[in-house]
């Protein structure tokens, strides 16, 4: 394992080097997509400029070459993340229709009066499928609060368990506080309990390799954009006896055994919910993100981004007026704050004058937003290939807001 040394990761990605209005990039804004290296832009060149064919229904060469390499990206990732043999990965568009899929196939398992435990810190992509299933099937959804840090109020969550309780949906790490739950716990208690599992992995990944056969519980989902790989591309993990006995979410080619006049009959998992053609490119860029990531010092790395995000932090809050949100021990580097003189627009805007990109408003987690009683937050969100240059042109600008509105 090479030594990880921040400038150097930072030269795999081209686009770190840009300039915004004549000012260096500061690229705070990991939390909605990430950047790509190099060697994944190559490999969709590579696979454009070589290999382009449809998968699976060709005889000719390139079409298997490119199912082998659709196919090997499934395989390589499923190593990279420790897939048991129970479950399978399956290629989908990312979290959001991963999301999406589990409730489409766990609805003619719910009955009126089942429940669902959520968190008032998931996304809008945790949060509104199971919120249209509870309309539809008459489901009951609990919601476990936090504490004054920002952490899960593990004792309320476990509480709100009944007998009812059918599925239990949690984000692994949250996209506003940084929170990084147990999830290994809290699979393992549901679990106990008889109870199903989906683990919203959006925010986790792009911070370190994930066991998901120690910790992914029954479901877990992901974004490639999230994970320096190609948009339109993520992956449902998932078992695959509950998976081959659900529904298909989409109909129509390379998910069906036959087809006749008179009816359809319909594959297994992984092709069974991979209508039509897939993202074969992604999956590619995907593998190649992971690859990437393998040669990641992780430990060092966290070290680098807890560094930054804790000297962020630390220097904000010498802004008079600077509230910062999300102090749990262990969260990752995602920096969300409010100050008091100005909107989160106004702030993010003034830092674009200065080429720092950070994301404003509700993130998405607008319950989140209610529960902590603030209209919008401004998020700077920090990768691995950040550097301390970053942060103190960040905070530089965070003067200049000062300036402005203190
Ligand atoms: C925690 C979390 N879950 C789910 C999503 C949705 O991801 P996507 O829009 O890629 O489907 C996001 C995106 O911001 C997220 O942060």
């Amino acid at each position: 394992m090479p030594a990880f040394d921040p400038e150097t990761v930072r030269a795999d990605f081209p686009i770190l080097f840009r300039e915004i209005a004549g000012k260096p990039l500061v690229y705070l804004d990991n939390g909605a997509t990430t950047q790509k290296p190099q060697c994944v832009i190559d490999s969709m060149t590579r696979f454009f400029s070589n290999e382009n064919a449809n998968i699976h229904r060709g005889v000719h060469y390139l079409s298997r070459e490119a199912t082998d390499a659709y196919e090997g990206a499934r395989e390589y990732l499923k190593a990279e993340l420790r897939v048991p043999a129970t479950h399978e990965l399956i290629f989908v568009r990312g979290a959001t229709e991963a999301i999406n899929l589990v409730t489409h196939s766990l609805a003619p398992l719910l009955t009126e009066g089942d429940e669902v435990v959520l968190t008032v810190m998931e996304h809008h992509a945790n949060f509104v499928p199971w919120q249209v299933l509870a309309k539809e099937r008459g489901l009951i959804l609990r919601f476990a609060g936090l504490r004054e840090n920002g952490e899960l109020n593990l004792e309320e969550w476990k509480a709100l368990f009944t007998e009812r309780t059918r599925v239990a949906a949690f984000t692994h790490v949250s996209n506003v506080l940084g929170t990084r739950n147990p999830v290994t716990e809290m699979t393992a208690f549901a679990r106990e309990r008889g109870v199903l599992t989906l683990v919203d992995g959006a925010q986790a990944l792009p911070h370190g390799p994930v066991d998901l056969g120690a910790a992914g519980g029954d479901f877990y989902v992901f974004s490639g954009h999230k994970v320096y790989a190609p948009d339109g591309v993520g992956v449902l993990y998932g078992p695959k006896d509950l998976l081959n006995a659900a529904p298909p979410y989409q109909t129509g080619g390379d998910m069906i055994e036959q087809v006749s006049i008179e009816g359809t009959t319909f594959r297994q998992v992984p092709e069974r919910f991979e209508a039509g053609t897939p993202n074969i490119s992604g999956a590619i860029g995907l593998a190649e993100a992971f690859r990437y990531m393998s040669g990641i010092d992780w430990p060092a790395a966290h070290a680098h981004e807890d560094a930054l995000a804790a000297h962020a932090t630390s220097e904000l809050e010498k802004i008079p007026g600077i509230r910062v949100f999300g102090k749990a021990p262990g969260k990752v580097a995602i920096v969300s704050f409010l100050y008091a003189a100005a909107h989160p627009h106004d702030v993010g805007t003034i830092l674009d004058t200065e080429g720092v990109a950070i994301r404003v408003g509700h993130h998405c987690a607008q319950p989140l937003m209610h529960y902590l009683k603030v209209p919008a937050t401004a998020r700077a969100s920090f990768s691995f290939y950040n550097n301390h240059a970053d942060v103190e042109t960040f905070l530089r600008a965070m003067k200049k807001v000062e300036r402005f509105f203190g």
